[in-house]
């Protein structure tokens, strides 16, 4: 079979499935003249994280990672109107620009920004759960410490993503980035797919979502 393109596949999947309203596009465009680094998921990664959230009725999200809020305002939009999304953030900037994106795309009253290092923050949480999904997009090196955590604390029948799987395919070609983040990346993903309380898989849109639902 010939691959296509995947710069036209991923265009065609945008055109279909990442329409943004003007809300998300301000954040996206501010989170560059605020110079924050453009590291926010895709539209289509947005609409697929809201797909699987719904499925699986989600209430109450934490995000580990929220930079300028603009995976934050994807997920917030998944949720009920009494829904909750807990985003944690280390850097007190970040916070401060995601609170503006929040306040901007209408979904501030179900979003909760706490400033601090994850593992400290995920600590004090542990004792509002259990929640019904958690989107992991901090850094890398400690993605297996957050799934620890995420597997812990979600309830069963939720459901657990990580940003970056794919890891630019270094995942499958170590040169393209050697080093302690890949080494972290190669155990989260080993653990998605291999604990038994996980039914997971790795979906390869864009740099790869891994999902899991916790099963046992
Ligand atoms: C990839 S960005 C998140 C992008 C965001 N999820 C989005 O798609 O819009 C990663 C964020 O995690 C934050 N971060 C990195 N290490 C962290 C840590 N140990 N604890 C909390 N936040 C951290 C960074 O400051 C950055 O804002």
């Amino acid at each position: 079979m010939t691959v296509p393109n995947p710069e036209l596949i991923e265009s065609y999947l945008r055109q279909l499935f990442g329409e943004e309203d003007d809300a998300l596009i301000e954040i996206r465009s501010n989170t560059m003249d605020q110079g924050l680094p453009q590291i926010n998921i895709t539209p289509e990664d947005g609409r697929l994280i809201q797909f699987l959230l719904r499925a699986c009725g989600a209430r109450r999200v934490v995000e580990i990672g929220t930079l300028a809020g603009y995976s934050g305002t994807w997920i917030a939009r998944a949720l009920p109107e009494d829904g909750r999304l807990i985003t944690v953030e280390r850097d007190p900037y970040h916070a401060e620009i995601a609170q503006e994106s929040f306040d901007r795309s209408g979904v501030a009253a179900r979003v909760e920004i706490r400033v601090g290092a994850a593992l400290e923050v995920l600590e004090t949480l542990s004792a509002e759960g259990p929640f019904d999904g958690v989107f992991i997009d901090a850094n890398k090196g400690d993605y297996p410490r957050y799934l620890d955590w995420a597997v812990e604390n979600v309830r069963m029948g939720g459901i657990i993503l990580g940003h970056n799987a794919l890891w630019g395919g270094a995942v499958v070609d170590y040169g393209l980035r050697p080093g302690t983040d890949l080494d972290a990346l190669l155990a989260f993903n080993r653990q998605i797919a291999n604990d038994p309380r996980l039914l997971g898989m790795i979906i390869p849109l864009g740099d790869g979502l891994a999902a899991a639902l916790r099963v046992g």
